[in-house]
């Protein structure tokens, strides 16, 4: 009896294997990873040294528009001695005041308390580099520096909001 049991058991995992559906075959989605191109946003990458430069002293966005800046520091000294960062600066700061008050404000990046700025990156060191997103409505001219201490006089530009 056992005997017959198990012949059963045995053909009807037999047949059951016959049943099985077929596995399907492996198929898979190409996902894309898609570089999304930069829609409705002006990306802007400045570059500062070693030798207390920015790389353009003049830069461009649209009123309005997004406007994405990288900021990188391409020397190799550090951030104590040779610190960058871009601060863009509202149209009616005095940029000697505003400066000259950065040079204290040690704790908050020589960024000084107020409501002077319109977007500004960390301060960077040697082979660091920021990103910030911004948008400015109003046209006109304005004016970024770099606000480490002694660099704002050669570290300073001029955007150009159209
Ligand atoms: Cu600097």
């Amino acid at each position: 009896m056992k005997n017959i049991l198990t012949l059963c058991f045995t053909l009807l995992l037999l047949v059951g294997c016959g049943n099985e559906p077929k596995k399907e075959k492996f198929t898979y989605k190409r996902t894309k990873t898609e570089i999304k191109p930069v829609v409705n946003s002006t990306r802007l990458v400045l570059n500062s040294n070693d030798l207390m430069m920015f790389d353009k002293n003049l830069l461009k966005g649209q009123a309005g528009k997004e406007i994405n800046l990288i900021l990188n520091h391409t020397g190799k000294i550090a951030k104590e001695f040779m610190g960058h960062n871009f601060v863009l600066l509202k149209k009616d700061v005095d940029v000697d005041d505003f400066a000259q008050r950065a040079v204290i404000a040690k704790d908050n990046q020589y960024i000084p308390e107020g409501d002077e700025t319109i977007a500004y990156t960390n301060m960077l060191g040697g082979g660091e580099s920021d990103s910030i997103t911004f948008t400015v409505d109003e046209p006109g001219s304005y004016i970024y520096i770099c606000t480490f201490p002694g660099h704002y006089q050669i570290m300073k530009g001029e955007f150009i909001i159209e």
